[in-house]
């Protein structure tokens, strides 16, 4: 039999990730690969929502890449692709646009959000179609699931509720993915501001923990994270939000319960506890950041890499994309 397939996406806007993207995301891809038929690209399209820089975009793209396989994505056991290098996602996309109603898309919470902080003008309409592009992403591909961090939970229930609409008035055509969301790290909380999510376009950068940031500076951002009053290392979301954000990065990043961490600080104050989070955090992430900056040093090797991804992934996108055009009526090229 084979295997169920994965497919996942994250944006190359900032060149480093955050913890909330690795333990939201990445770190449940490098999981999946062994056991999935894997699928995983740096959604660069998707990142022109807010014009980036050119020659940053390109970069910020490749430092992606380097970060992913210094995280453990391994190209030998799944398929690493830059989106852009496969046309399929913006032909799917537009397909999606057709078949997505207005008011079904105004109703997406991250384009409120964006909407509302932007002024009309200013704000492109790829930040109003952005949902119907990560929908072909994730249907190209025929996945079974797709592993993110709770706040993309929304977009996936857009995929579905297209696929099922497509299936319903076409015939069947996509499997309808489901998400993999985790509970443990799905949402990982600003450490200045832990009832927000961990954002790269949060206001001020002091409570993101950034991958490939200098362990100085993440130490400090841990020993300077928020806590609350009360001196007891306990989990407890609604009162003690600050303490059971960094027991969720302690825990999920040593792999140790968090019934048993907390055990360890009985008795201790937050100052033992945070030194000690920003010990695992710190360790951690050193190979990882010593890894993508050698990986950086060839960029032949990673666009060989993206060559062979490009090619795995047109193959699959492709037939799909052609019985799409198909069904909906399209008349073929003689
Ligand atoms: P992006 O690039 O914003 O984030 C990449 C992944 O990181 C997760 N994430 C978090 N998880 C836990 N806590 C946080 N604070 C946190 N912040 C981010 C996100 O949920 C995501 O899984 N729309 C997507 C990219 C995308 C995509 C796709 C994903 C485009 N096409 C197809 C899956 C399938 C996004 O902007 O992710």
């Amino acid at each position: 039999m084979s295997k169920p397939r994965v497919l996942s996406g994250i944006q190359p806007t900032n060149g480093s990730f955050h913890l909330g993207n690795y333990l939201g995301a990445v770190k449940q891809w490098v999981e999946l690969q062994e056991s999935h038929d894997a699928f995983y690209c740096v959604v660069d399209l998707h990142a022109l929502t807010s014009s980036p820089d050119p020659k940053e975009l390109r970069q910020n793209t490749l430092v992606s890449v380097a970060q992913l396989l210094a995280l453990g994505v391994d190209p030998e056991h799944c398929t690493l692709f830059i989106q852009s290098h496969v046309a399929e996602h913006n032909q799917l996309g537009w397909v999606m646009e057709c078949l997505t109603g207005f008011g079904e898309a105004s109703r997406m919470t991250q384009f409120k959000d964006k909407s509302q902080k932007i002024e009309n003008d200013r704000i492109g309409v790829g930040v109003f179609t952005y949902p119907m592009l990560m929908a072909a992403d994730i249907l190209l591909y025929q996945a079974d699931q797709v592993p993110v961090g709770e706040d993309q939970r929304q977009h996936i229930e857009l995929t579905r509720d297209l696929a099922t609409r497509f299936n319903s008035q076409y015939g069947k055509t996509f499997r309808i993915p489901e998400g993999y969301i985790l509970k443990e790290g799905a949402k990982i909380y600003d450490l200045q501001d832990p009832t927000s999510k961990m954002s790269k376009s949060a206001e001020s950068a002091s409570g993101l923990i950034e991958l490939l940031d200098a362990p100085e500076i993440n130490t400090k951002k841990i020993k300077s994270a928020v806590t609350d009053t009360g001196r007891e290392v306990r989990f407890d979301v609604a009162q003690k939000p600050g303490i059971s954000n960094l027991l969720t990065i302690y825990s999920t990043l040593s792999g140790r319960s968090v019934a048993e961490i907390e055990n360890e600080f009985d008795g201790k104050g937050y100052g033992d506890f945070k030194g000690a989070v920003a010990e695992v955090v710190v360790e951690y992430l050193r190979p990882v950041r010593t890894k993508t900056l050698e990986l950086l040093g060839d960029p032949g090797h990673l666009n060989a890499i993206l060559r062979v991804g490009a090619d795995k992934a047109s193959a699959v996108a492709s037939k799909t994309l052609s019985d799409v055009y198909e069904r909906i009526g399209l008349l073929a090229r003689g």
